[in-house]
């Protein structure tokens, strides 16, 4: 788990560090209120978002608009009703409910990622009030904010980055971003 952290944190600072053009070692991360990581003086305007699960871990890095990202491992959940009726809006959780069995589960993730990585753009996490914004949730459906109390959802855009047997969403703060996806395999160090 510890090797995980550093390694995540090792990768997490050399891709950083190649968007900043600095050696990674110099890069100042500091952790706002909520506890979400920045780049601090001399880097601006580098705005990131981390999410590991088991073995993979995700990197959001956005050219200036507030980014967030969450990434989940799909496994089977005991009370998924009951959770979904404590932390998401109802009209989500009636959703779910309301789905054949075997499709419950990728909707649970699918909206619990969403939602996730809006908050963590946001800068609050799981601080933020999960029951006063709706996304979509069935896990076919196009990753969207459908409605926030102190937000216009279309300008925002949100994006699968999951695999099989992993749910996973980057949440931008734009209207139109493009999104790339880069993948790094293990190091032989
Ligand atoms: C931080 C939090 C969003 C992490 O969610 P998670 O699914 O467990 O973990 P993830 O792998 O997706 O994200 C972890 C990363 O998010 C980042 N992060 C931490 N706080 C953050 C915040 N407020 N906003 C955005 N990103 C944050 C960090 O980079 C962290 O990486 P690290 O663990 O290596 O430091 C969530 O645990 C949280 O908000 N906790 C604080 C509130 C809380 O614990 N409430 C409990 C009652 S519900």
């Amino acid at each position: 788990m510890r090797k995980r952290w550093v390694v995540g944190r090792g990768a997490m600072r050399q891709i950083l560090g190649a968007y900043a053009r600095l050696e990674p070692h110099s890069l100042v991360l500091k952790t706002a209120t909520y506890g979400k990581p920045y780049l601090s003086w001399p880097v601006i305007g580098i705005p990131f978002n981390f999410s590991h699960t088991r073995d993979l871990a995700l990197l959001a890095v956005s050219s200036g608009c507030r980014v967030g990202v969450d990434a989940e491992f799909v496994q089977s959940i005991a009370e998924l009703e009951k959770i979904s009726r404590r932390f998401f809006a109802a009209p989500e959780a009636d959703e779910i409910t309301a789905l054949a069995p075997e499709a419950r589960l990728s909707a649970f993730f699918a909206c619990w990622t969403r939602k996730e990585a809006f908050v963590k753009a946001l800068g609050r996490g799981l601080y933020a009030p999960l029951d006063r914004f709706r996304v979509t949730v069935k896990a076919e459906e196009p990753p969207r904010l459908v409605s926030a109390d102190w937000c216009e959802p279309s300008t925002w855009t949100f994006a699968d980055v999951g695999e099989p047997g992993i749910a996973a969403t980057i949440a931008v703060n734009e209207f139109a971003p493009v999104v790339r996806r880069f993948e790094f395999g293990p190091t032989s160090n």
